[in-house]
Formats: C-alpha cells, sequence, structure tokens
C-alpha cells in the first residue's frame, strides 16, 4: 500500500508556496516588516524560510542571545495561519567565532588556511564548530518545539565543498584505516605500485591535492566518500537535539544541481545522504532562454533532476525548496523569464512531484551580493510588479491543488545516474576531456522519454529494480559485481536493459577489470569490447538500423558478439553498432558508438512499444507537429495530469475522453488549445 501522506508537518496544508524570508536584515526598518505581512498575504504565500543566515543577529557575542525578533516572525506568520521551515544558522558563521575558534575556518586542497568571510566554508571536523552548532540547534529546539507554525527543520544551507586541515587529514585517515584495516588492503586497492607511491605508514597519507597526490584514483574517489560522510556525520551532528526533542517535524536540507547547464550536482553523494534526510528538498536555477539550449531540452534536464530527486526517497514527493521568481545574478546573463515561464516552470515542478513552490527570496536585500538577486518583492516594495502579479496568480493556482500534495508517479522506467561513476569517468585519463560527458549523455537518453511522456525515474543501482520494465545505464564505466549481479537477475527475470560503448571497465576501486570487458556484465550483454575509438569532432560514421541511416559521433567501441545478435553494423561494416542478447526472459542491448537525439527517439519509441511501457494520457492526441509534456501524479482518489506547452507557440489537440478541469471542475472533452507557455491541468477521479 503507497503513502501517499504530504511530507511536512501536519499542521500545513496544500501546496506550500513562499520562499527564504530575511527579516534580519530589516530590523532596523518595521515599516519593511510591516509592508512584508501586507505584501505576503496579497502574493498568496504563506511559507517562509527564515533563520539561514541569521547567526549574528541571534547571538551577536558568544552567549548573547537575542531571539525576540524571530519569536515574532514566527508569531506573525503563525497570525496569518501561514508556516515556517526553520533553517539551522550554520551556513555562515558570526565573525567572533571564527576570530576566537580558528579551527572552524576551512584549509583549501593547496592548504591554504582561509581568512573569515562568505559562507558555506566551515570544516566539518573541527570539534568547536559542531559543539557550537549543536548547541545553537539545541536553543532553537527547545523554544520552538511545541510552536505549530514550524513545520519543518532546514538544516544548513546547500552543504558542500571540502577541508584538508590537520583535523580532517586525521579523520580522513581513520576512515581509511576502518575501511581497509591494512596499509596492505589499502595499497593494492589504490595500486600504489605504480610510480613506486606505496605507503609504509598510515601518517603518510595527505588529502589530494594539486601541489601534491591527485593521480592515486583510488585515493581520489576513496576523498570524495569520506568528504559525503564527513559532511553527513556534521549534519547528523546538528540534527540531534531535533531528534531528540522535536520527533514529529521533519528534517531537510536543500540539495543542488550545477547550473547554468542543469546537470547532476557531484560534490557530494546524495544517494547517501537522502538516507538521513526525512524530505529531499532541492534548489531549481534552471537558465530558461539559454541559447545552448532549446525549451524542451531544458525542460527535459529539469525534469531529469526532478525524477532523480524523487527517487531519491523511492518515489516520495520532494521540495522545491529555492527558485527564483524572476532571475538570478550569478550568471554570466542574468535573463528575465519570459511572460507565463515562471507559471510554467513552477508547475513542472510540481508535475515532476514537488510538494512546495518556495523562493529565493522574498524581498531583495539592500546592500550587498545578492541585492540584484530576483524576489517576489523589489526595492520599489509593492504589488505592481510584473514578478509579484505573476507570483500572485500562481500561488492563486496553487490553492487550488491542494489534494496534490503526497500524489505519486507510477514508474516503468529506470535512467541510470551513479555519481561515483560520474567521479570515476571525470578522473580517468582516457578518452577525450571535451567529450567524455557522462551525465550529459545519459541526459541525452533520457530526452527520448521525456519527449514520448514516458514517466522514468533517475536511480543509482543500488535501489530495488524490480519494479521496472527497462533499465536505462549509459556509459556503466564502473560496476560492482553485486550490481551486475544485480542487473543479470533484472534481465533474467524478463526486464530489458540497455547500456553502451565504456561499460564494464572498473571496480569500486576503479581498478580495471581483467579478462575481458565488460568485465562482469560480458556474459550478460553476450559481447566482448575489445578497444575504443576517440572520434575527433569533425569525425563521424554512419550506420543503418532498419533501413534507416543514423549517425555516431565521439566514440566507437569495437565489439565482437559472444551470444549476442547483431541488429546493426557501421557501414564500414568494422564492428557491430547495435546487439541484443536474449538472457532468461529479458534481453540486454548494447550500443557501441555515442548516438544522438534521432536515433534515441527512433530506437527507443520501438522499444518501449514492444515492451508496452505506457505512456502518460494516451487520450490525448495532438495536432501535427504539435507536442504537450504530460506528467501524472496519482493519490488513491485521484489521478491528476499536468499538460505543459514549453513552447512560445499556440498548441492544440484532442481529449478522446472527458476528463475534469482539476481547477475549475469544468469538463473537457474534444478540442483542447495552449496557450504560449501555458499549464493545464486535468484529472480523473477513481471510483
Ligand atoms: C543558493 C543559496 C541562496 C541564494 C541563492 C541565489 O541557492 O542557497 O542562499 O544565495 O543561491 O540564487
Ligand atoms: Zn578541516
Amino acid at each position: 500500500m503507497k503513502n501517499y501522506k504530504p511530507i511536512y508537518h501536519k499542521s500545513a496544508k496544500g501546496i506550500l508556496h513562499g520562499g527564504d524570508y530575511n527579516p534580519d536584515q530589516w530590523l532596523r526598518y518595521p515599516e519593511i516588516i510591516n509592508e512584508d505581512f501586507d505584501l505576503m498575504q496579497k502574493a498568496n504565500c504563506q511559507t517562509f524560510t527564515i533563520g539561514m543566515f541569521s547567526w549574528s543577529q541571534l547571538e551577536p557575542e558568544e552567549g548573547v542571545y537575542h531571539l525576540e525578533w524571530l519569536d515574532s516572525i514566527i508569531k506573525r506568520i503563525g497570525d496569518m495561519e501561514g508556516s515556517v521551515i526553520l533553517a539551522t544558522p550554520s551556513g555562515a558563521r558570526p565573525a567572533w567565532l571564527s576570530r576566537k575558534y580558528p579551527e572552524v575556518l576551512r584549509t583549501d586542497a593547496h592548504r591554504q588556511k582561509q581568512l573569515h568571510g562568505l559562507r558555506h566554508n566551515h570544516c566539518f571536523t573541527s570539534p568547536v564548530y559542531r559543539e557550537k552548532t549543536q548547541e545553537f540547534n539545541r536553543l532553537l529546539a527547545n523554544r520552538y518545539k511545541d510552536n505549530p507554525t514550524v513545520i519543518m527543520w532546514h538544516i544548513s544551507n546547500e552543504y558542500s565543498g571540502e577541508c584538508h586541515c590537520d583535523l580532517c587529514q586525521e579523520a580522513f585517515r581513520s576512515w581509511l584505516q576502518k575501511k581497509y584495516q591494512t596499509l596492505e588492503e589499502l595499497n593494492h586497492a589504490w595500486w600504489t605500485n605504480f610510480w613506486s607511491h606505496q605507503y609504509s605508514d598510515w601518517s603518510e597519507i595527505e588529502s589530494p591535492s594539486p601541489i601534491g597526490e591527485h593521480m592515486v584514483h583510488g585515493m581520489n574517489i576513496d576523498w570524495k566518500r569520506f568528504v559525503t560522510d564527513q559532511t553527513i556525520s556534521f549534519y547528523e551532528n546538528e540534527t540531534v537535539p531535533f531528534r531528540e526533542l522535536t520527533p514529529d517535524i521533519p528534517i531537510t536540507t536543500n540539495f543542488m544541481s550545477r547550473n547554468p547547464e542543469m546537470l547532476p550536482f557531484h560534490a557530494l553523494d546524495y544517494d547517501k545522504f537522502a538516507k538521513h534526510v526525512d524530505v529531499i528538498s532541492w534548489d531549481s536555477y534552471p537558465c530558461w532562454h539559454h541559447p545552448a539550449f532549446t525549451m524542451d531540452e531544458l525542460a527535459s534536464r529539469v525534469s531529469f533532476e526532478n525524477d532523480y530527486f524523487r527517487s531519491l526517497k523511492n518515489g516520495q514527493s520532494f521540495m522545491i525548496m529555492e527558485m527564483t521568481p524572476s532571475l538570478v545574478n550569478w550568471v554570466p546573463y542574468n535573463k528575465m523569464k519570459k511572460k507565463n515561464v515562471h507559471e510554467l516552470s513552477a508547475l513542472q515542478n510540481v508535475a515532476d512531484g514537488s510538494d512546495s513552490i518556495l523562493y529565493f527570496q522574498w524581498r531583495q536585500s539592500r546592500g550587498s551580493s545578492e541585492k540584484f538577486h530576483g524576489a517576489v518583492v523589489d526595492h520599489t516594495g509593492t504589488d505592481q510588479t510584473r514578478v509579484f502579479q505573476e507570483v500572485a496568480a500562481l500561488g492563486g493556482r496553487l490553492n487550488n491543488l491542494s489534494e496534490v500534495p503526497g500524489a505519486r508517479t507510477n514508474t516503468e522506467v529506470a535512467i541510470v545516474y551513479d555519481v561515483e561513476n560520474d567521479w570515476l569517468i571525470e578522473d580517468a585519463q582516457a578518452l577525450a576531456n571535451e567529450t567524455k560527458k557522462y551525465p550529459e549523455t545519459v541526459m541525452a537518453h533520457y530526452e527520448a522519454f521525456w519527449k514520448r511522456n514516458i514517466p522514468t525515474d533517475v536511480i543509482s543501482l543500488n535501489h530495488d529494480l524490480k519494479q521496472y520494465k527497462l533499465i536505462v545505464a549509459p556509459m556503466l564505466y564502473k560496476i560492482t559485481e553485486e550490481h551486475a549481479k544485480k542487473l543479470e537477475t533484472f534481465v533474467e527475470h524478463g526486464g530489458t536493459l540497455v547500456t553502451t560503448y565504456f561499460s564494464g571497465r572498473v571496480n569500486e576501486n576503479d581498478l580495471t577489470y581483467l579478462g575481458g570487458f565488460p568485465g562482469p556484465l560480458r556474459s550478460l550483454l553476450g559481447i566482448w569490447a575489445e578497444e575504443i575509438d576517440t572520434l575527433y569532432p569533425t569525425e563521424e560514421s554512419v550506420f543503418k538500423y532498419k533501413d534507416v541511416p543514423f549517425k555516431v559521433h565521439d566514440y566507437i567501441e569495437t565489439i565482437h558478439p559472444e551470444t549476442a545478435d547483431v541488429l546493426a553494423m557501421y557501414e564500414e561494416e568494422r564492428t557491430p553498432v547495435i546487439t541484443k542478447n536474449q538472457y532468461g526472459t529479458g534481453a540486454a542491448f548494447y550500443l557501441s558508438g555515442r548516438t544522438d537525439r534521432t536515433f534515441h527517439e527512433h530506437f527507443y519509441k520501438e522499444v518501449v512499444k514492444d515492451l508496452q511501457i505506457k505512456s502518460d494520457l494516451p487520450e490525448l492526441v495532438m495536432n501535427d507537429g504539435h507536442f504537450i509534456r504530460i506528467r501524472h501524479r496519482k493519490n488513491e482518489r485521484t489521478v491528476f495530469y499536468f499538460l505543459q506547452n514549453f513552447s512560445n507557440e499556440r498548441k492544440s489537440g484532442y481529449l478522446t475522453m472527458p476528463l475534469t478541469d482539476a481547477e475549475t471542475d469544468e469538463e473537457i472533452v474534444g478540442e483542447i488549445c495552449f496557450k504560449p507557455f501555458e499549464t493545464r491541468i486535468l484529472k480523473v477521479n477513481m471510483e
């Protein structure tokens, strides 16, 4: 039985709408704070994240606390029946703390100790910082534990980065000792006989550095794993008072993506981190109208990220903790969103599984680096701006969707993105640095499903695979014996796997498989991959698949079928391009070259048809050349369909079965039209 409960505390309702609110910057301007409370209601905003960067206002001197202003803000939000996501302040520390306890300052990979300043830059190991942050969090937990306005704890902000100080070196060595037990084991796993890199004492090990060791790949990956574990342990230390005093208030921390290309964030392993949070939340900043992408391409990347974050907790809805209501101020070109694109982008997140639309930021700051970052309220301080009115209108629509939170998406297809694989491919001195593009390749395969309205999950192979009919795992460079077995079992029992060139090369220590690639996937795929050719950007190769010509770029692997059937050969007949191996009651495909969008659309269309994979809303027939993106979310009573026009043109089609408009309850059948960038939300009630 699926759980459709909303993810936030029971005192909140509907889709949360609001965002980061920094009254701590305006304590000298009470009239501005009064204005905020007037405007919040007009903007249909009810949920505010506060306290994130307030430490120096809350504890201006060590042990001197000023929490009255926070009490008053929380009370005022409560009085308007709003909710507070209360953040812990560890993301930015007061100057007195750095001055008095310099160990909290981070040391970079060049072994240079940083001065006080900026934010997100503390040592994760420092016992003092751990003690200070936990102490502060205990104060918050005690003070607000019975306050129903506080619906969630937001731990710190966008954890990232690494510290190379002496404390961290010691912690890294202990982590390694625990993992390997003996230096002999470590030396073998890291292949340290290469270039005479053997360690003879634990104290000789130093974290990777541009001025020292950074080419022992086994060490590099262990360091990244350590950084994730150390960050999680810092986070866990922050959560202790909340777990103890407020067990009913869920805990989150905001995850990220890599901007502006919208690639998965890979400084931390979120797959691991996800187990430690109650709710996944993330900060989404797509650069709409970026000339490198069409709207569909970028939207597909956004959905990829949403699917990834939703899949981290097996389909449980997630939260958009930050998005901009208008523009950001930190990309090379800080472009505004065109009319209706804010609404489109926000509702795409809801369609993909978000139960909130929260902004950075409610009001533009008056000074410092983010004063020109977009906000619901700008420096004019009025509800008359375009941005304010778009936000208020969206809030009105979200108010009609109070049944959506908790609703889930059924998926039969999983796309594999593995962050460790990303690390290792990036580190590998092979292929071409410019065109390795592991995450881009995964996203390129994903796009074919997005364009067909096939609901997808984005997972690592640590996830349960049973629910899927199809798994697409491009460039599976790293594969553990255990994951290979899992894939074998999946295919043996009827599943279909698609993988590509540059798979099955190394194990979890980045040690290559001996005896023929793709290593432990060889019998499942029924091929031997002998060598791989890197093409110059000016080169390409062609092949025909069922009489249609396609192109290959960047990489061509020479493969030899063993038990697999060859479905296509390159024109020069040098090696197969596509093979299919029947295995148990399922099948495994191998694509030996880097194929493109046209091929993916063609190929996956067939695969999806053969496997009878369901697409969303088959009752909608679009007019020729018209595309509408559709996603469903479903609970015990209702299926909601989000239909979105990502183009700047009118689109139309017709519905062959009557559906209900989820916002007006009107019945819709026959012709259905979409204005530029319009979203319509339909529903079916189940008996
Ligand atoms: C991040 C941070 C916010 C703010 C925004 C600006 O997501 O969490 O505090 O700096 O970026 O886009
Ligand atoms: Zn440190």
